[in-house]
């Protein structure tokens, strides 16, 4: 158990909906286990009170709350003192007697917020979340790093520009400065030898976030099959044992283990139905997924959280690590989880640069809706959650959204130099 010391000013509070089981009995015998990654943070409350404000004060009051943060709950939980120390006394690991002289009544609010379960009682849906985290070997703080960073329905377009923020002169008048875009450096650099350009040099230089997408231009099967080829498919394997098999990429992978799994939204593919479908590195072939009402565009645009320069690119490409692979050599890691991201980022590279090489336009985004994700395609977030999405397909004439483009390598003329807004 870890206590955190930020102080929080004042969010709505959810965390007390929960009815307290009062079925369970209470009895002297029953045994219990506390969930195994937990985090207790003192918050600060701030809330109105008229009475306050009428006895000639600014009616706002603040009272210190503690709060239980655990990555299967899906809210904090508000807890009183008795109730953190009741917690510190009970053993994550092993099912034992509940302690003696503890108040039944903070017993059942623990049990009821899933921060403790009670040996052989039904599992709610909390304690299932909880009991299948165990089964994945987490780091605990990049487990609620990794649920604490999934976006639900989120707009990141309306939100970056009700705050001002989508453009780059926009930043800089909200924020300020930003920290010199060249680290400084002792004395005068020894000057390298630079070389001859050459074809890939010139395709490295035409790789720009494409923002600017080709709607009526449908991506040819072929187009797509050569960049998932180059990217995700296997080249190579080894045997160690039947159970025990290693792949070989194009790409590289923290212990070799290659845990990420590539699902496609096709919205515009020549020889390729509109729908979802799963990518097999294996046979270098993909599965149809089943989908909801929603159309494609509907669910692009959820999926890249509103970003419509995004959205209706031809292909998008979610990337979404299997934790429980690269956890099994690097369990309870420090640097695992860091590790399946930068996996993940390796790859998003090589997307890009192969797109840029066939003369496609590609990006890539981490302001997804990964919960929205995860339940169209069926994940289990603690085994498989969407880490990034990619995109792809033909350029249009012309740019309506900027893209980031100073030296005019891919727009002429160049229409603007406004730098990133992603
Ligand atoms: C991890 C990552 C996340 C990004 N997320 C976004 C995004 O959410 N929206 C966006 O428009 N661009 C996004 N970008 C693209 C960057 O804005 C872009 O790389 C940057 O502006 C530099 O432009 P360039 O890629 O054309 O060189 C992202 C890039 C990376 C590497």
């Amino acid at each position: 158990m870890i206590i955190g010391l930020h102080l929080w000013r004042s969010r709505p509070t959810h965390w007390n909906t929960r009815c307290f089981p009062f079925w369970l009995p209470m009895h002297d015998t029953l045994h219990l286990r506390r969930c195994r990654t937990l985090y207790l943070e003192p918050r600060q409350q701030t809330s109105f009170d008229l009475r306050a404000l009428v006895s000639g004060g600014t009616g706002m009051t603040l009272r210190s709350v503690w709060t239980a943060l655990a990555p299967h709950l899906p809210a904090p939980v508000e807890l009183n003192e008795s109730q953190v120390l009741l917690l510190g006394r009970l053993d994550p690991e092993r099912w034992e007697p509940r302690p003696a002289g503890e108040d039944d009544s903070d017993l059942r609010y623990l049990l009821a917020h899933g921060l403790v379960q009670a040996q052989g009682a039904d599992r709610d849906a909390l304690a299932e979340r909880e009991a299948q985290l165990r089964q994945v070997p987490w780091w605990g703080p990049a487990a609620m790093l990794h649920w604490q960073g999934r976006w639900q329905g989120q707009d990141s377009v309306k939100a970056l520009e009700s705050a001002g923020l989508h453009t780059a002169a926009g930043l800089r008048a909200h924020l300020g400065p930003p920290p010199p875009a060249l680290a400084p450096h002792a004395g005068e650099p020894r000057h390298l030898p630079r070389q001859p350009e050459e074809a890939f040099d010139r395709s490295l230089r035409e790789r720009s976030t494409c923002r600017n997408f080709d709607t009526a231009q449908p991506l040819p099967l072929a187009e797509l099959s050569r960049l998932l080829q180059r990217t995700l498919a296997e080249t190579g394997r080894q045997v160690v044992e039947e159970d025990a098999v290693f792949l070989k990429k194009n790409v590289p992978s923290a212990g070799g283990l290659h845990p990420t799994e590539a699902y496609l939204l096709v919205q515009h593919v020549e020889g390729l139905q509109a729908g979802l479908y799963h990518y097999d590195p294996a046979s270098h072939g993909v599965s149809a997924l089943p989908s909801d009402a929603r159309s494609m565009a509907e669910l692009a645009a959820l999926f890249t959280a509103g970003q419509h320069w995004f959205a209706d690119a031809p292909v998008l490409i979610v990337l979404a690590p299997r934790f429980a692979r690269t956890y099994w050599k690097y369990r309870h890691h420090p640097k695992a989880y860091r590790a399946v991201i930068l996996d993940v980022g390796h790859i998003s590279q090589l997307l890009l640069t192969c797109a840029t090489e066939q003369g496609l336009g590609a990006f890539v985004t981490a302001a997804i809706n990964e919960q929205d994700i995860e339940q169209v395609l069926g994940m289990d977030p603690m085994q498989l959650s969407p880490l990034a999405v990619c995109g792809v397909g033909w350029r249009a004439q012309q740019m309506s959204t900027s893209e980031f483009d100073p030296g005019g390598q891919v727009w002429t003329p160049v229409l603007t130099a406004e730098p990133p807004s992603g």
